[in-house]
């Protein structure tokens, strides 16, 4: 069997020595004075050098080559990336005809139920693309670990599937998109959840920021915990909890399917970003400071203070046997969970869960016909046809 050496034209390939001169005066020698900064990608391939060992492998401002995925140093990047791959779905793949004659019909839908909907629908459309800005142009740069920008990548993709979930959505109902698309900028309890999460995408996107003090990198620590712990972990959750709830009474079930499908993407991503987080706390103990420690549980109860407004908004009736004083209840129960996962003390006493079936559905490899639609228990491969 030929290899790539057996190859004339890889042989012409300039002898390491030379390109090695070629590139002397490289991104590298500009950092120089700061010596504690990561690479990102942008930097000169550094041929000859020593090969990398997993102990070179920092999670950030690691000076080891980005570019060699192997040898793997966090096993739990590299499964999530492989789960989720496992997990593809597609919107189009969900059957929305019962969805359509619902929302067409006069009597199927009270107008609080339309009013759910809809906010829902509007605050996701776009939410998604938030979250995508976010990993592409804030977090993925500052990540120095190729399984985890492996993941990254991955969730990215994700990202994107799900605003084209949203859209077909809106676009299946037959609803005025752009004022669903617009909902960010003109209802205010979805307009400040999207406030509240950008300074963080601008605080790291700044072309200047880089890691490597610690001072940066408690800046990239609050933007990991404001996207994955606070705006992916609590300014989803209720929306998902009223359209699943929905799907339960056989009401939207291929809005609801699809929101279930996100949900099963969305826990992931947010299990990823905690798995970040409390690796970057562990090979960085410096930055766990008490004054950073109060700082990240006021994001989070912000966080919480935002969500109970969202409740309170689209839903000023109960609905569906659901209220938003039970909201506040689970955003509560939500946002200890939040806290202890990061290691941070819970902050509310004695809370329960009021949607302990909100557990199950997270736990989607055993349910199966959930909505009575589909088998959803995903694997790409044998269920598609191309
Ligand atoms: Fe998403
Ligand atoms: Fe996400």
């Amino acid at each position: 069997m030929s290899s790539l050496w057996d190859d004339p034209i890889a042989q012409t390939v300039e002898p390491v020595e030379e390109i090695q001169a070629e590139n002397k005066p490289s991104v590298k020698n500009e950092d120089s004075n700061q010596s504690e900064t990561g690479l990102t990608g942008f930097e000169d391939i550094e041929t000859g050098a020593e090969r990398i060992q997993v102990d070179d492998k920092k999670i950030i401002n690691c000076r080891a080559d980005l570019n060699q995925l192997v040898p793997f140093k966090y096993d739990w990047a590299w499964s999530k990336y492989l789960s989720a791959c496992n997990n593809h779905w597609m919107p189009q793949e969900v059957n929305m005809t019962a969805d359509i004659a619902l929302w067409k019909s006069n009597d199927g839908l009270t107008d609080d139920e339309r009013m759910v909907i809809e906010r829902n629908l509007g605050f996701f459309s776009t939410a998604d693309s938030l979250v995508a800005n976010n990993l592409v142009l804030a977090v993925y740069k500052h990540i120095t670990n190729p399984e985890c920008r492996q993941y990254l990548l991955r969730q990215a993709f994700e990202e994107a599937i799900h605003t084209h979930a949203y859209q077909y959505c809106i676009e299946s109902l037959g609803m005025d998109e752009s004022r669903l698309f617009n909902m960010y900028r003109e209802i205010p309890s979805v307009a400040t959840k999207a406030q509240w999460a950008l300074p963080y995408t601008q605080s790291l996107g700044d072309i200047n920021f880089k890691t490597g003090t610690p001072e940066n990198d408690q800046r990239l620590l609050r933007d990991l915990i404001a996207f994955y712990v606070v705006f992916e972990g609590i300014f989803f959750y209720v929306g998902f909890t009223q359209i699943l709830s929905m799907g339960r009474r056989n009401k939207m079930t291929g809005v609801a399917e699809q929101f279930q499908y996100i949900l099963r993407d969305e826990s992931m991503h947010m299990n990823f970003g905690i798995d970040v987080i409390n690796q970057i706390k562990y090979e960085n103990p410096h930055l766990w400071t008490d004054d950073f420690k109060k700082d990240m549980t006021k994001l989070v109860l912000e966080g919480v203070e935002l969500e109970t407004k969202y409740a309170y908004d689209t839903m000023p009736r109960g609905i569906l046997g659901l209220n938003a004083p039970m909201f506040e209840q689970y955003l509560q129960y939500i946002a200890n969970r939040r806290l202890t996962q990061i290691g941070l003390p819970e902050e509310f006493k004695n809370v329960q869960n009021p949607f302990p079936w909100m557990s199950e559905v997270l736990d989607l490899k055993k349910e199966k016909n959930f909505f009575e639609t589909r088998v959803t228990e995903y694997q790409t491969g044998g269920a598609l046809n191309w």
